[in-house]
């Protein structure tokens, strides 16, 4: 299947600013598939800056809600951000096999998982401070 495929019923989150990042993230990964050898390049390339835009929008977030699990989260951008300059380069020496192995075989499952965990987790935060004061506990402000 896909990563667009029936993408809200899999990946919806509720926060509107993840939720455009990741269906877009899908469409870029689904973008590769089927395609020669310069336009693999060319969009994997696309997917790399879009990812890092993708993190490093998700770690402001985790900083404005205070995010518990900020380090956890940032680190496993930071090894998946990693891995895919890793195969830009193994790209850019000809390896391309390697690199479509790793768009088809391993981000696929990399992203179900980390919208179902870190990003979900993230999502709920900033869905909890959304509801402010109704939510937050009640402070008397007594006369003395
Ligand atoms: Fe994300
Ligand atoms: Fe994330």
């Amino acid at each position: 299947m896909s990563l667009s495929q029936d993408f809200d019923r899999r990946f919806l989150l509720g926060v509107p600013a993840m939720d455009d990042t990741h269906r877009e993230f899908a469409e870029l990964v689904d973008r590769l598939e089927g395609t020669d050898t310069v336009a693999f390049t060319e969009r994997f390339q696309a997917l790399v800056r879009h990812t890092a835009d993708h993190f490093q929008n998700e770690e402001r977030l985790m900083c404005e809600c205070g995010f518990p699990a900020i380090a956890e989260h940032k680190g496993e951008h930071e090894r998946i951000l990693g891995q895919m300059m890793h195969m830009l380069t193994a790209l850019k020496r000809g390896r391309t096999a390697l690199a479509r192995a790793f768009v088809t075989e391993q981000l696929p499952p990399w992203f179900e998982q980390h919208a179902a965990t870190m990003d979900s987790a993230l999502a709920a935060r900033i869905k909890v401070q959304a509801l402010g004061p109704a939510v937050a506990p009640v402070s008397l402000k007594l006369e003395v």
